[in-house]
């Protein structure tokens, strides 16, 4: 459907080298890192799909805009540039710089949350998750139905489940839920996208009961590709008029710039509402900086504002969506059960399924993610029970429907062939599967544990 038989539309001016190791090299590394990828040395990857965010390559252009940036603390040239060409594509009016997604949610969730207050969205991402109950709030995920079926296409799986919504909404006490909130992709259920149908439907039930919707905007752009080619009614479209409409739908978003403003720092959150505005301001100014920087330089407003140009580009798209779809091939190649259709940023792993001898607790997303890096240097990030969590008031583990590996595709780094060597070592761990011991924490941190713990396996590792 949207794999493009052309090759990229970019040509690579320049290289990293990256370094070779031995398995044994990489066993001795990942011990070392107590069995948590994120504790290893990126010199000591080879292929790093641990995330998207704020890894990819920047183009000529933004290299140029860089030394453009105007560095004065207050009414930076830079500054004009980024709000402009936010107000642009996005179509807001006002725009705060942040240093990157969680800075708007910082500021956002101030704003509107109390302790006791419920915040419904597609799915939260682990980062929004933490600020709504760092704030005493509670993350309630209203995800599609269709996303439990892994092995099952579907065109939006990204959705929100409006039937679940509208009852939430209608049993909720007045004042209980400050805010809806609409994920773009949703990362956490495989990078999947959002119909126009279904958000401009959200739009339609916060409008009923009252309450503003916010998006958080870190994969607009992907999201946008995907209802150009996958709702009726969008095919002729252009790109920058399917991301207004998306737009038009929302009082704000939140947005990391990591991903799709292509830098590899920023964020920003935007609004047309002059009074959520002129708070936000304030708080902004206490937590990123003036808000003409917002804890950014400005040759970062610069790149930015180059990079959301780029993204809107559909030759960009069709590479990024192509490219991960191919990886999406090469994974089931390789005998993979893979989430499907695969997601814009990234290939999940239904790891619950792979690795079947394992349960929930022993984590399972978190022993393959070990395993592709002992085979083939391969870095990954489980999106499992880990991420998850512990309840907040039970304090048992907060086991989510699907115990998931996410290889996530950084923009413009790598080739097909770094692709193509991530499905080798994913065929070899096929063969070792039913001797993949679960995991146990051996340090287990209170909030986001999934950065800093340490593990160690429930049995000998193979080979
Ligand atoms: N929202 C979503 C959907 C995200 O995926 C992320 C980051 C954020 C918010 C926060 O943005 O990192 O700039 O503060 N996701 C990264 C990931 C870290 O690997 O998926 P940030």
């Amino acid at each position: 459907m949207e794999h493009g038989t052309k090759a990229e539309s970019y040509r690579i001016k320049m290289v990293e080298p990256l370094r070779s190791t031995t398995r044994k090299e990489r066993s001795q590394y990942i011990e070392t890192a107590g069995y948590n990828p994120f504790l290893l040395s990126s010199q000591d990857v080879y292929v790093d799909l641990l995330t998207d965010s704020g890894t990819g390559a920047m183009s000529d252009g933004q290299w140029s805009a860089l030394m453009q940036g105007d560095e004065a603390y207050a009414g930076s040239r830079s500054f004009a540039r980024f709000e402009q060409t936010v107000q642009e594509i996005m179509g807001f009016d006002y725009v705060l710089p942040t240093h990157q997604g969680r800075g708007a949610e910082n500021i956002l969730f101030t704003i509107y949350l109390e302790q006791g207050k419920t915040v419904p969205n597609n799915t939260h991402f682990d980062t929004t998750k933490a600020h709504v109950l760092h704030k005493g709030g509670r993350a309630l995920d209203l995800p599609n139905p269709d996303v439990l079926r892994t092995q099952e296409v579907s065109p939006f799986k990204g959705n929100m489940d409006l039937t679940r919504l509208r009852q939430v909404l209608e049993e909720s006490p007045p004042g209980a839920i400050p805010l809806i909130m609409m994920t773009l992709t949703n990362n956490s259920v495989g990078g999947q996208p959002v119909s126009m149908a279904n958000l401009r439907a959200t739009r339609q039930l916060a409008d009923e009961f009252g309450l503003p919707l916010v998006i958080d905007a870190c994969r607009f752009a992907e999201n946008a590709y995907f209802i150009k080619h996958r709702e009726a009614g969008y095919e002729d479209r252009s790109i920058r008029h399917i991301v207004r409409e998306m737009m038009s739908y929302a009082h704000a978003c939140t947005m990391s710039g990591k991903k799709d403003a292509l830098v590899n720092i920023g964020g920003f959150l935007a609004t047309s509402d002059r009074s959520l505005y002129e708070k936000a301001q304030t708080w902004a100014v206490l937590f990123e900086g003036f808000p003409t920087y917002g804890g950014l330089a400005g040759r970062d407003l610069e790149a930015m504002a180059q990079g959301l140009q780029e993204v809107v580009k559909e030759e960009y798209l069709a590479d990024r969506v192509g490219q991960v779809a191919y990886l999406a091939r090469v994974l089931r190649q390789a005998g993979a059960p893979i989430v499907e259709p695969p997601g814009g940023h990234a290939v999940y792993i239904d790891a619950g399924r792979w690795l079947g001898h394992l349960r929930p607790d022993e984590f399972p997303g978190w022993s393959l993610s070990v395993a592709l890096y002992v085979e083939g240097g391969v870095r990954s990030v489980e999106i499992g029970t880990v991420l998850a969590g512990r309840h907040p008031h039970t304090q048992h583990h907060d086991h989510p429907a699907l115990e998931l590996l996410r290889l996530a595709v950084p923009r413009r780094v790598y080739t097909h062939r770094h692709l193509e060597a991530v499905g080798h070592t994913v065929a070899k761990v096929g063969e070792q599967l039913a001797h993949l011991p679960g995991m146990r924490f051996t340090y287990e941190p209170p909030v986001l544990r999934h950065f800093t713990a340490r593990f160690a396996p429930l049995g000998p590792w193979p080979g």
